[in-house]
């Protein structure tokens, strides 16, 4: 035999080998496309592509759930509502990927609640639901801390009554200083340098992220390559350095002026639990709490800031998009409001077609499209398929909010959708899910909707929005297929309402 032939023999034999262990690999997960390359699998199909697309169509093709490799990972997408309720129910869904960010991010373990999972995520994230409502409720509430950054935007607007204004970056200071407060019962001002440094941070940067980005799923490229990205990993860990210097700062004063009687904010609470507990066990324990409490404040930014006043500018978009809807909001405000008191949480009760303006824009824009990635804890069978552990899974909230099987025209933006016959209460979907479902939903959610609300009623009741007609049309599409979607850039116009 010719050493060319063994050679190719050889190669013939490998490719076989390859070609039976993925047989082997994707024979009982649930269908997907052909196409997923060694090492980089299905992602350079993906890069000048919408996923959101892109998912879509293989929807059409594989059914309602399918899995594809991106770079290293198996991922398993669910574009069904009630498979994805019927998944997020389960505990061996509720963990999340090891990606090589987030686990540098978190100092090479899952801490924190965003990213941890286990007995780190469960003690974490009761501890904070628990004291954040806690919080809510107090004197020094969130809502005057809500109120007081409405009435600076308010009279950011005031001063630019007429003038085409690009919203971007307008709320983003709005919603971090009313976060900022919570935690550390401080404000921030606007200009402050760390201020801005935080809110390019948590705010520009998660706009970026995108879905099937290399960052997640291969993020080899961006540490070894400074050609490709020049000095990518370098700028993400002094920017995780600064973040969490900053931040660490804040919680080593708050340990100087510690007072066991008086708790003024989250990182007091963080810092009692701290100081109590003496089981070696507990992610509150000694170093690892320590850290625990670093991540945790961490995460409350990454998770609250850029939702949040991205679903603010989705709103305004869709108020001058729907002067209609604009109107009639603003009726329901003068009625219940009227056109001088500052708007308050207990108006929420008495406002209902505002409450379903709120629902449709969280609905429309579907601002976190596939959630925030899951992760198989163990193998599991479900939907009649195997599923190894460590899969991403990735649950099709926007699918959901669009699904032509549930919603009579989901295509229209129609807030009487929420109403029910007899004008009386809101309506629950149980395709409406914006904060994900089951055990992992968003721990904000009601701090989102009280953040909103405010902010919402506060400028409605005191200006119009219009278009600028010099800025051309509108889309109502995302900029980018990223993570957390915004709107494409517009500007607004500010009239007075009186
Ligand atoms: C419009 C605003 C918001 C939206 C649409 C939103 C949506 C979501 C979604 C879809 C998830 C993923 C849940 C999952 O993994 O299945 C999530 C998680 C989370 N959200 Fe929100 N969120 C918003 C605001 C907030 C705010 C204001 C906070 C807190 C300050 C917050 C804190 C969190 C945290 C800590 C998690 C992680 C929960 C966990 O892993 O257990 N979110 N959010």
């Amino acid at each position: 035999m010719e050493i060319q032939d063994i050679l190719f023999a050889s190669l013939a034999g490998l490719f076989f080998i390859y070609l039976i262990t993925k047989f082997l690999e994707f024979k009982d997960l649930p269908p997907g496309p052909w196409g997923n390359l060694p090492y980089v699998g299905y992602l350079p199909f993906l890069f000048f592509k919408s996923p959101l697309k892109v998912f879509a169509v293989f929807k059409e093709k594989y059914g309602k759930i399918f899995s594809l490799k991106l770079g290293g990972f198996r991922v398993v997408v669910i574009n069904d509502y009630k498979l994805v309720m019927e998944a997020y129910k389960e505990d061996v869904f509720m963990g999340r990927p090891a990606f090589e960010a987030q686990m540098t991010r978190n100092h090479g373990k899952k801490r924190g609640i965003l990213f941890s999972e286990g007995k780190t995520w469960q003690e974490q994230r009761r501890f904070a639901i628990r004291n954040l409502r806690m919080l809510g409720l107090g004197k020094h509430s969130m809502e005057s801390s809500i109120q007081l950054e409405a009435r600076e935007l308010i009279s950011f607007f005031s001063n630019n009554i007429g003038k085409p204004i690009q919203l971007k970056n307008k709320f983003n200071a709005s919603v971090l200083n009313s976060l900022w407060y919570i935690c550390t019962g401080d404000r921030f001002e606007v200009n402050d340098p760390n201020f801005l440094f935080m809110i390019d941070m948590f705010i520009n940067n998660m706009q970026q992220l995108e879905l099937t980005g290399v960052p997640f799923f291969f993020p080899w490229i961006l540490k070894n390559t400074d050609l490709v990205v020049k000095g990518f990993w370098n700028r993400f860990l002094e920017s995780r350095d600064r973040i969490q210097g900053l931040i660490r700062k804040t919680i080593e004063e708050h340990k100087k002026t510690f007072d066991p009687e008086v708790q003024r904010d989250f990182i007091d609470l963080l810092i009692a639990q701290w100081r109590k507990t003496d089981d070696p066990e507990s992610s509150f324990y000694k170093d690892e709490g320590d850290l625990n409490m670093l991540l945790v404040v961490v995460d409350l930014f990454l998770a609250g800031a850029e939702t949040t006043s991205s679903t603010l500018q989705w709103a305004m978009l869709y108020m001058i998009e729907y002067p209609e809807i604009q109107e009639k909001v603003q009726k329901e405000i003068d009625a219940v409001i009227g056109p001088n008191r500052e708007p308050c949480l207990d108006d929420r009760a008495n406002m209902l077609y505002t409450e379903a303006t709120l629902n449709e824009i969280h609905r429309f824009c579907s601002l976190v499209p596939f959630s925030v990635f899951h992760s198989t804890m163990e193998d599991v069978k479900f939907a009649g398929f195997k599923i190894p552990k460590d899969t991403v899974i990735l649950a099709n909230l926007r699918d959901a909010h669009y699904d032509k099987g549930y919603w009579v025209d989901p295509h229209n933006f129609r807030p009487e959708r929420f109403i029910d016959d007899a004008n009386q209460k809101i309506v629950k979907h149980e395709a409406f899910m914006p904060f994900s479902t089951g055990k992992r939903t968003c721990l904000g959610d009601s701090m989102a909707k009280d953040s909103l609300f405010i902010f919402f009623t506060s400028l409605l009741q005191k200006f119009r929005v219009e278009k600028d007609p010099d800025f051309g049309p509108l889309s109502l599409e995302p900029n980018a297929p990223t993570l957390i979607v915004a709107p494409c850039p517009f500007n607004i116009i500010i009239k007075n309402r009186t």
